[in-house]
């Protein structure tokens, strides 16, 4: 368990998807709640996903697959989000990144063998003034350069 996501629990999926009754046509949106809980979405997710929507699953699992955005793991002990958006682009955050999948041993999207730390991309943090920037487990960090990356990579690694 890391500390930015919750244990997976059948009965809080299915308040979520509960919580989102009211959604129309919401796979998508649901599938993103699940994976803002639970830091992925969990296989048994998708039948219960099916059931309340009334589809099948191979429809549930279609989109689930079809997204590169929805994780099938869990994440890491530590999530670092990396923004790619474009006020972090301009102030350099392609080398930023690269540094910390160097560092770190993974791509984007990934997390780490001894499992610590899932290294994520981001598309603004609403810090571009401070840009680049990123976020370990919910903490923001602005005004990024080797160094701070660097350190930032280190904190995760603790
Ligand atoms: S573009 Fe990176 S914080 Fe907005």
């Amino acid at each position: 368990m890391n500390a930015v996501y919750e244990p997976w629990s059948a009965a809080r999926c299915t308040e979520i998807i509960e919580s989102h009754s009211h959604v129309e046509g919401g796979v998508i949106v649901i599938l993103h709640a699940i994976q803002d809980a639970f830091g992925y979405v969990p296989e048994p997710a998708i039948p219960m996903i099916a059931q309340a929507r009334n589809l099948s699953r191979a429809e549930v699992h279609g989109v689930f697959t079809f997204y590169h955005d929805f994780r099938h793991e869990p994440a890491g002990k530590r999530v670092l989000k990396i923004c790619r958006a474009e006020a972090c682009q301009a102030a350099g955050g392609d080398a930023l990144a690269a540094r910390a999948e160097q560092s770190l041993g993974v791509k984007l999207g990934h997390t780490t063998a001894d499992d610590r730390v899932t290294l994520e991309p981001i598309y603004c943090l609403g810090l571009c003034a401070t840009a680049p920037s990123a976020m370990l487990d919910g903490k923001l960090v602005g005004r990024l350069d080797e160094k701070r990356m660097d350190a930032l990579v280190a904190e995760a690694q603790r």
